[in-house]
């Protein structure tokens, strides 16, 4: 899809955030903006999707990226069909790679895939021809989410320049962390983090994000504070000791709140562990735009299966394989 300044949009495959430029994420963004208000129309469908066909295949639990993807697909006339781990042959022995090469015989256009192993994605693009979308990939990246998360964080603040955006607990195993890391500094946010040192790993500031040494800190002044849930499926040992503690340590209540700018919002990606994360009072606040989330999660969607399936025929991604 090219705009007047001759802008491209050129990937067929969503893998992660780390692919996307600047461009790439404004014109997602607003594309996702063209969509939005499908969603409230008392026939909530366009044909922009009729004919393509779309499959969810996913090797965990989801209970928003799979609805939300689906919905999306179907509000666009695609034919949407999904796969869990548990219904899949992967359960009697086939290879993932062979489980793909079958669909990929039954002409799928769209592949969204989570896995609990980072690269899946990339890998089923090299042995398949459909687009694949990355809907998480182990505690590597959770592109669609960054981009519903700056889509919603762009409807109520505007922009992200000089945006202080706090992002709150387990980093180390989250996906939703580092995508949501490389989006907001590349939208020109300024990105602070604060959890256990055990949830914090390696490398953050080189990133470019400013590790605070307590939650208060890092909340001083934010614009956006995002609380992650505690991803104990990715947790090889126990890293926090006891929830009780973390929730008085790292939850986010009314205190760590009133150090927050006066019209700070408060975001988290689901499923809330209620009283860990956020306290039910957080958690239901005028500030908390948890729902709101999900909501825009839909138009992005709708975005990313447009655009992957609408490329230029002269880009280069798309004569990829
Ligand atoms: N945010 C998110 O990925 O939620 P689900 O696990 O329900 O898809």
């Amino acid at each position: 899809m090219s705009d007047s300044q001759g802008y491209n949009f050129c990937h067929r495959h969503i893998f992660g955030i780390e692919q996307l430029t600047t461009e790439d994420i404004d014109h997602i963004l607003d594309t996702a903006s063209s969509f939005y208000e499908i969603g409230s129309r008392a026939i909530k469908k366009v044909p922009t999707l009729r004919g393509k066909t779309v499959i969810n295949l996913f090797f965990e639990p989801s209970t928003r990226t799979r609805t939300s993807f689906e919905i999306a697909a179907k509000r666009m006339s695609a034919d949407t069909f999904n796969i869990a781990a548990s219904t899949s042959s992967t359960s009697k022995g086939e290879t993932l790679i062979d489980t793909a090469k079958n669909l990929q015989a039954m002409a799928p256009d769209i592949l969204i895939v989570r896995h609990a192993s980072a690269g899946v994605p990339q890998l089923l693009a090299k042995h398949i021809g459909a687009s694949i979308i990355n809907a998480g990939d182990g505690a590597h990246e959770h592109p669609s989410q960054a981009l519903l998360d700056l889509f919603t964080v762009r409807r109520y603040k505007g922009g992200f320049a000089e945006l202080k955006v706090s992002i709150i607990g387990d980093i180390s195993h989250s996906r939703v962390a580092l995508s949501n890391i490389l989006a907001f500094r590349k939208m020109g946010a300024e990105v602070f983090a604060a959890g256990p040192r055990t949830f914090l790993p390696f490398g953050l500031e080189q990133l470019g994000v400013t590790v605070c040494g307590s939650v208060q800190e890092a909340a001083e002044d934010a614009d956006v504070i995002i609380a992650l849930r505690i991803q104990r499926e990715r947790e090889n040992d126990s890293l926090i000791p006891d929830l009780r503690e973390y929730a008085r340590l790292y939850g986010i209540n009314n205190n760590v709140l009133r150090c927050a700018k006066e019209d700070a919002i408060v975001m988290h990606p689901g499923p809330v562990n209620r009283g860990v994360e956020l306290s039910p009072e957080a958690a239901d606040s005028a500030q908390a735009v948890i729902l709101e989330q999900v909501t825009s999660g839909v138009a992005v969607r709708m975005a990313l299966l447009y655009l992957v399936q609408n490329l230029p025929q002269n880009s280069q991604e798309s004569q990829e394989k």
